[in-house]
């Protein structure tokens, strides 16, 4: 039995879909309020609870053989990416789980101070590392699927929203290829107690990915390039009335201003360690908008 955490989520839905299409047992941890229906059509055993409380963690974890935490936080990193993650690894402990998968982020070892999020991925790899469990820890760059929204956006209007700045490198990677990484991780033995980088197989530029669209589209795109500044100022104005906004928005600038892509060794090693190759953007696009 699997247990997923963040199973309504980008990444969690496509893991959920990936088990449940290989047969094989999934309890997928979710709200009250998620978006649920769909899992449970697909045969996931829903179990509901809420990540702040350790009691349902602890419950959600008897019984289980793997558990993979792909959930996100919402601005409380303190209590999601690390107290829950915390709470998974000592559960996963007591109840001898065989592989435990943390998603972590690229970039959580750079020590970035103004970013909760990445602290707390940095603080629970390095548990996570020495709590004795069989682990895979990944480190993705940016996610293919959240730039649907905006290519459908690009489809119906054709504007293109990037904010700061436009040479900035990332290596997108493919949804369905990430699912695919963090299910294999579980049995393939080069995986094991590893921490990967992961990332799509191009290095692109963000002022690529509008390009990509546009071409797909056949469409001219209307880029509009607000300056981080822009960030900074809504933060500094955020700070008077809600200062856990302010901090949550210190993660969403750190993933703006700096660069996030994979090294051509990061991705080789990917490939040869999982044994296929990794699909680009573009490709992703195209099937998932059916163009
Ligand atoms: N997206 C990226 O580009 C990216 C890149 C690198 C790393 N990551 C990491 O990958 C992980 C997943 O990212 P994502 O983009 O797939 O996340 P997401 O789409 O934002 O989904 C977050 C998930 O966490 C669940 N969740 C939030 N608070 C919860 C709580 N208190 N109790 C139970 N569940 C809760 C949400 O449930 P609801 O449906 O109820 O809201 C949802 O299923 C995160 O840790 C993120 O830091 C993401």
């Amino acid at each position: 039995m699997f247990l997923v955490t963040g199973a309504t989520g980008g990444i969690g839905r496509t893991v959920v879909r990936l088990l449940r299409e290989q047969e094989k047992q999934v309890r997928a941890f979710v709200r009250l309020t998620s978006r649920y229906s769909e899992l449970e059509q697909r045969g996931a055993n829903i179990f509901i609870g809420d990540l702040r409380q350790e009691k349902d963690i602890q419950k959600a974890c008897q019984g289980v053989q793997y558990i993979i935490s792909a959930h996100g936080s919402g601005g409380d990193a303190l209590a999601l990416d690390y107290r829950a993650n915390i709470e998974l690894i000592d559960s996963a402990k007591a109840n001898q789980v065989q592989h435990f998968v943390f998603i972590s982020v690229l970039g959580a070892d750079r020590g970035y101070e103004d970013a909760p999020v990445f602290k707390a991925k940095r603080a629970v790899e390095r548990y996570l590392e020495s709590s004795g469990l069989n682990y895979t820890i990944l480190r993705p760059s940016g996610l293919a699927s959240d730039l649907l929204p905006l290519a459908e956006r690009f489809r119906e209007t054709g504007f293109y929203l990037l904010v700061g700045d436009p040479k900035n490198r990332t290596s997108t990677v493919s949804t369905d290829d990430l699912a695919r990484i963090i299910v294999d991780s579980v049995t393939v033995e080069a995986a094991r107690n590893q921490i990967l980088s992961v990332g799509g197989p191009e290095i692109l530029m963000r002022e690529d990915i509008p390009k990509i669209i546009s071409r797909i589209f056949n469409r001219e795109p209307l880029i509009i390039n607000p300056p981080l500044l822009a960030v900074d100022g809504l933060r500094g104005a955020l700070g008077f009335f809600n200062p856990q906004a302010q901090k949550a928005l210190g993660t969403f600038r750190t993933l703006l201003a700096n660069e996030f892509f994979c090294t051509r060794e990061e991705i080789a090693k990917l490939e040869t360690t999982f044994n296929f190759e990794l699909e680009t953007l573009e490709s992703f696009l195209r099937r998932r908008l059916a163009v």
